[in-house]
């Protein structure tokens, strides 16, 4: 698979290509990264990429024509490609979009800078408009390896374990459970000990007990619309007595107990 990432940053990405997962997968020619200044494009002899937005305001716009060259000029290599612009406009970034984008051959990856780029290329020359999240980043690049890096996990033969994408949280609509490594006492604190018992439907157990818990707490958001198992609905009933008992017990005892007013 390849990937074009065109910005005015091209040696933000060296070091990115060139650590651990991903530059496993370059060097096993799995996938290539090819970075493009878009000032390579610009013309006149300042090769101005930025020009102040029409109606006044804040802030530069990109200038369309060096980014519709840089487009074209990259689909002209690479005519199956899906072209996807990094902004917060966009649609939020997600695993399911990340294995969707790993189905092209090639995805140019464009990152905007200063206030965005000028509507038109976006209207014309888009594919579609991601965005990592809600919060306003400098430019599109930290995008860009987000979604590069995510894309290429998903990609076969880039993990060695062919398993591993498909264990890991979010596939499932689950937060990954916890992990422990050796030593099994760090500081005073012991390893649960199920992990050490070697029982692994106890330790399966466990794990998805971890999933549910972890989801719960930080993304119940993510719990909403999915289907659960025998097993998850044994492990959520009863916590949900349990939780019902605590209620029940702050009801007798709890700091309104003495009030009056129940
Ligand atoms: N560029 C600026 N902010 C961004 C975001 N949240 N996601 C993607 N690209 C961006």
């Amino acid at each position: 698979m390849n990937f074009v990432v065109l910005t005015l940053f091209p040696l933000m990405f060296p070091a990115f290509a060139g650590h651990g997962v991903v530059r496993r997968a370059v060097e096993q020619g799995l996938i290539e990264i090819d970075c493009v200044n878009i000032r390579d494009f610009a013309e006149g002899k300042h090769l101005i990429t930025d020009d102040r937005p029409y109606g006044g305001g804040n802030g530069m716009v990109l200038k369309p024509e060096p980014l519709a060259k840089a487009i074209r000029a990259a689909k002209e290599v690479h005519p199956k490609s899906r072209v996807v612009f990094l902004g917060p406009r966009g649609r939020l970034f997600d695993q399911h979009t990340a294995a969707r984008l790993a189905g092209n051959e090639t995805v140019v990856l464009v990152c905007g800078r200063y206030e965005g780029i000028d509507e038109r290329i976006a209207a014309t020359l888009i594919d579609e408009e991601v965005s990592i999240g809600d919060y306003i980043l400098s430019g599109g690049e930290p995008a860009a390896m987000v979604v590069m890096d995510a894309v290429a996990r998903l990609i076969p033969g880039v993990l060695g374990n062919e398993n591993s994408a498909g264990q890991e949280s979010f596939t499932d609509q689950l937060l990954e459970h916890s992990h422990f490594t050796r030593p099994p006492v760090f500081e005073g604190q012991e390893v649960p000990e199920i992990l050490l018992s070697g029982d692994h439907a106890k330790i399966d157990q466990w794990r998805t007990r971890a999933s549910l818990l972890y989801t719960l707490a930080n993304r119940p958001d993510l719990l909403e619309n999915r289907e659960f198992s025998k097993d998850e609905i044994t492990i959520l009933s009863k916590w949900g007595r349990q939780i019902a008992d605590i209620i029940r017990t702050q009801g007798l005892h709890g700091p309104d107990a003495l009030s009056g007013d129940r």
